[in-house]
């Protein structure tokens, strides 16, 4: 999915199934070394989606974020952000030649639902955007305002607190992205339904809704890809992570993933283990739901920014696509 040409000297390009990841190693940046895309592991993930671990360590929640899953991964912002930084220079000037060429206004002011730790939101404003990211866990909010503020971009950036499948919002967007399946956490097509309708609502009429997300395979063997593991290490932290997709239910239209990460903290030493349960993807769903909420598949583009015609069979063979929606709706 990551394409080679997009490796540059000293980087190391690593592949966590729908997740792609590139990470430069210049100063201050993460070192990221692939340590191994093994056989299947030899557990068999027994947790529940809402966070459980077979580590004791920091930032377990008991309350729960809004919904109640509280996987520990986004409750330990500082460690999400090391293990999953990469330069996102690419994918942002991506998202602004779609604004220029399926916009006719310009646009200014973005909004990212399922923001993270923020890598968005810090660098949207150094191309002159307003951006207002939310998402569900209070610790990534905390975390991305915490950045903004040190990098003095409070004026042109924040971030919220809220759920993808209800939020709404008092004022109008140009424009939103939601990055890395992200969009797959909201596992109905209730859910979904209502996400398109308050997304649909925000955006102003013509206003573009990008979304990254990759499609079930075909053939269902294609789903079965091995895990991946991988090293990131910055500022005396080093995170070993591994993503592993274990088990595909196709009349649920769910994925598991099994997720372990072990850190080492400045001599603390901690790991946990959790499942995510996304929702499996299909052309046929998303394209109704996009169009009962309001929206237009307008383009799709591959990873490496290559259009896709709209008339093609749109499977997870594919890899993960960038789906253009234009919104429909009268504002
Ligand atoms: C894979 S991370 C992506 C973060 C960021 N966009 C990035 O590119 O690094 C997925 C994010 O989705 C958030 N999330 C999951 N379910 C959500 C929901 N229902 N509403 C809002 N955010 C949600 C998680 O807390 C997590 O921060």
């Amino acid at each position: 999915m990551v394409p080679g040409g997009r490796v540059k000297p000293k980087v190391h390009v690593l592949v966590a199934i729908e997740w792609a990841i590139l990470v430069t190693s210049g100063t201050g940046g993460v070192i990221m070394v692939k340590t191994r895309s093994a056989s299947p592991p030899p557990y068999a993930p027994q947790g529940s989606s809402s966070g459980g671990g077979t580590g004791g360590g920091p930032g377990a929640r008991s309350a729960g974020g809004l919904s109640g899953w509280n996987p520990k991964l986004y409750c330990l912002p500082k460690y999400y952000d090391i293990a999953f930084s990469r330069d996102v220079s690419k994918e942002i000037n991506f998202y602004i030649s779609c604004f220029k060429k399926y916009c006719s206004f310009e646009v200014r002011r973005i909004l990212e639902p399922a923001c993270g730790s923020g890598i968005f939101l810090l660098a949207f404003p150094r191309y002159g955007y307003h951006i207002v990211g939310y998402d569900i866990s209070p610790e990534m909010v905390e975390y991305a305002n915490e950045k903004i503020r040190e990098a003095g971009l409070q004026g042109m950036a924040k971030a919220v607190v809220g759920d993808m499948a209800d939020i709404r919002f008092g004022e109008k967007f140009d424009a939103a992205i939601i990055a890395i399946n992200s969009l797959g956490y909201l596992q109905t097509d209730d859910k979904v339904l209502s996400h398109f309708k308050c997304m649909s609502e925000c955006l102003v009429e013509g206003g573009l809704y990008i979304v990254e997300l990759s499609c079930a395979c075909q053939n269902v063997e294609g789903e079965k890809k091995p895990d991946e593991t991988w090293v990131a290490e910055q500022g005396g932290v080093r995170i070993e992570a591994t993503w592993k997709p274990y088990r595909y239910d196709t009349d649920k239209k769910l994925r598991c993933v099994n997720l372990k990460m072990r850190v080492q903290d400045n001599g603390k030493v901690f790991e946990f283990e959790e499942e995510h349960t996304l929702k499996l993807w299909y052309y046929d769903d998303l394209k109704r739901l996009v169009e009962e909420g309001g929206f237009t598949i307008k383009a799709i583009y591959t990873q490496e920014f290559q259009p896709v015609p709209l008339d093609s069979k749109i499977t997870g063979e594919l890899g993960a696509l960038y789906f253009v929606l234009v919104n429909k709706t009268k504002t």
